[in-house]
């Protein structure tokens, strides 16, 4: 053999290993597509359980009824033989409101969801928004689909609240501190928020919180909120959100997760909120109660004055089961300073306190749970913004409105830039 031959020989065997080579990659990557094909079919058909009867909302949501012994909440180990709680056995305003609901007739002037103009849920289902496969693949990974992600938690300063600062996240909330809590109640003005990029949002919420804000944070949430990222679009939609382990592996929104047991058949967590609130124009709010049965220990929450939707077992918790020691309200956004510059991402109505009614959005008739289980207005409220040139917020207090406040803001102007 000669050096010309050894050469060309040499040649091919390298052309040929690069061939083989790059067959491999083509070949990983279709495994890996098909891999999380399957992951994706996987979980969407763990969310997704066999409906009953399905209802398309005017937004393009699907709204599956299903029925309540179906719903994901049962896919948890400890749940497999929970008896549902049809009601509670005990509600701070009185257990009559079961009465109460037949009797009033409901209030045309509150909003609902855009999905009812469609068609209704059957007795003994649940309505549930379907998971669609774009909305996974919208999420930072799958498995994180519906979870907030990992949040640091710096030590509670001594004078500030012991509120959970993640670097890019500004609040403007007022808070409880240092009772024993056994649930909050709050009527939130409702608007929709213009955000900035699709993985930033906006919310308006109340959070019942205990342990340590460290790893151990328990926290039960609800409210609105407008999420691009979670949604897929601009509206603003109820929810709530549950952790035990400060945003770590348990929790999630909404019915995205075992935890939460519905057991009301009108309302979908999730679904967007009808109508809205117009600048200097037409007011909508909507009331939500979250309380602590005092004798199943579980904790319940009712959506206006008609709808109990459902409760979180207290075994979910650690803190919890006993009472939450720190109860907050107000707004919070994501600001990721893409262009270097604050978000433009708005909270509230997307305008300052000073404007007050009809031009920033509101709380009102803010109240806590007691030690003897009843709605009381909240003593020494305190209020927390980490930058009020951004996002604000002003409290109040009159007869009507008992403890109340304005919030809110643009985000970007000259004074937040
Ligand atoms: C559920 O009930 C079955 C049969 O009674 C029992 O074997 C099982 O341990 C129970 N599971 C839980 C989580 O309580
Ligand atoms: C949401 O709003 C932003 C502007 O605020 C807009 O750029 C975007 O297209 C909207 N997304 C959808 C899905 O409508």
């Amino acid at each position: 053999m000669d050096a010309k031959m050894m050469q060309k020989g040499l040649y091919y065997c390298f052309m040929l290993l690069l061939i083989m080579m790059m067959n491999l990659c083509v070949a990983s990557r279709r495994l890996n597509m098909e891999f999380q094909n399957l992951e994706v079919k996987k979980q969407l058909s763990k969310l997704n359980k066999t409906p009953l009867k399905s209802i398309k909302s005017p937004d393009g949501d699907i709204i599956d009824c299903v029925h309540m012994s179906r719903q994901p909440a049962f896919d948890h180990p400890l749940l497999k033989n929970h008896t549902i709680q049809v009601r509670p056995t005990y509600h701070p305003e009185g257990l009559n409101f079961g009465a109460a609901e037949v009797s009033n007739l409901k209030d045309d002037t509150k909003p609902v969801q855009l999905w009812q103009l469609n068609g209704r849920c059957p007795e003994g289902t649940i309505p549930i928004k379907r998971t669609k496969e774009e909305d996974l693949l919208r999420a930072s990974s799958i498995e994180r689909f519906g979870k907030k992600n990992h949040r640091s938690f710096p030590q509670p300063r001594s004078a500030a609240p012991d509120l959970i600062t993640q670097t890019g996240h500004q609040h403007a909330i007022a808070y409880v501190e240092g009772g024993n809590y056994y649930g909050a109640k709050a009527t939130i003005n409702v608007w929709e928020p213009q955000i900035q990029q699709p993985n930033e949002f906006s919310l308006s919420q109340i959070w019942l919180l205990a342990g340590s804000f460290n790893s151990d944070l328990n926290s039960i949430e609800a409210g609105w909120q407008v999420s691009p990222d979670l949604y897929g679009d601009n509206n603003t939609r109820l929810f709530t959100y549950w952790t035990s382990d400060a945003y770590q592996a348990t929790g999630c929104y909404n019915l995205l997760c075992s935890g939460f047991i519905q057991i009301n058949n009108e309302i979908a967590l999730g679904a967007s909120i009808s109508p809205l609130s117009a600048y200097h124009g037409s007011q909508y709010d909507i009331s939500i109660l979250v309380w602590k049965d005092p004798k199943e220990g579980n904790w319940w929450m009712q959506f206006g004055n008609n709808y109990v939707l459902g409760y979180w077992p207290a075994f979910l918790f650690s803190y919890l089961v006993d009472s939450a020691s720190m109860v907050e309200w107000g707004g919070e956004v994501v600001n990721l300073e893409s262009d270097g510059l604050h978000t433009t991402t708005q909270m509230g109505s997307g305008h300052f306190p000073e404007e007050r009614f009809a031009g920033a959005s509101y709380f009102k008739n803010i109240q806590v749970v007691d030690g003897t289980n009843n709605l009381r207005p909240p003593s020494d409220l305190g209020i927390y913004t980490e930058q009020s040139n951004c996002y604000d917020l002003q409290l109040g207090n009159d007869g009507d409105w008992g403890n109340y406040f304005y919030y809110g803001g643009p985000g970007r102007n000259s004074n937040c830039p």
